[in-house]
């Protein structure tokens, strides 16, 4: 009984901790500011800052997209009229002229789904902010990550224009060697890249790269 008090107290102030860090967090106040729905959003903007994507892509797609700070960035930044399409397992509050198709990644007919939306044309720029639900344990968990970038690899075999831009978070570590070899045979330029509203205890990274 007394060692349930203690583990209730402790996650009490773990909660409390983790909502007071998040209430000061310099990124969440400006995202509050700005009017953007996630404080990754900056992590976006600032990965354009560095390479500067958004100029030259006018047809975009954005897997995991919801809460949709990702998409108004894109909306912000990319020329007028650009299309832009985003896919997420979980819904999304609609944002003007971006559409939104509510679906998981693996769907069997993502393929055709998006082709439709695109008329069959390639695209500029993929951005990927997902990563999967942790299970707790670890293996399993880097195996949902490797398989996750594995979709969004072959996605962007198909999809993406030469030259065009994808950009995915990345979790480092374990059998990220093999990840790469294989993006080698389709991407150029492969970069690392965590931008400063990454948190730096946090083990994720963007990987930023070109279509050969
Ligand atoms: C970190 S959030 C993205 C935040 C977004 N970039 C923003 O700024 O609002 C990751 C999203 O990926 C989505 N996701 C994870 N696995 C997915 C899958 N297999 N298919 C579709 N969406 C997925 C989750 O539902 C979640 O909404």
């Amino acid at each position: 009984m007394k060692r349930i008090k203690v583990f209730k107290k402790q996650k009490n102030k773990d909660s409390n901790r983790w909502l007071e860090r998040h209430l000061n967090d310099e990124y969440v106040i400006k995202s509050k500011i700005d009017g953007y729905r996630s404080r990754s959003s900056y992590k976006l903007i600032q990965i354009n800052q560095k390479f500067k994507f958004f100029k030259s892509s006018n047809s975009i797609l954005d897997l995991g997209c919801s809460p949709g700070g990702w998409l108004q960035v894109s909306k912000k930044f990319a020329p007028k009229n650009s299309k832009i399409l985003g896919i997420d397992k979980i819904n999304l509050k609609s944002i003007p002229n971006v559409q939104f198709l509510q679906n998981d990644i693996f769907d069997e007919n993502i393929f055709n789904k998006i082709d439709s939306f695109f008329d069959g044309k390639k695209i500029n720029l993929i951005l990927s902010d997902m990563s999967p639900n942790s299970t707790g344990n670890k293996k399993v968990d880097h195996l949902l990550i490797v398989s996750l970038i594995e979709r969004v690899l072959d996605l962007s075999n198909y999809f993406l224009s030469k030259n065009g831009f994808l950009i995915a978070k990345i979790f480092q570590g374990g059998a990220q060697g093999d990840l790469i070899k294989k993006m080698n045979q389709t991407l150029s330029s492969i970069r690392y890249f965590k931008p400063k509203a990454s948190r730096a205890e946090s083990p994720e990274t963007y990987l930023v790269a070109q279509k050969k």
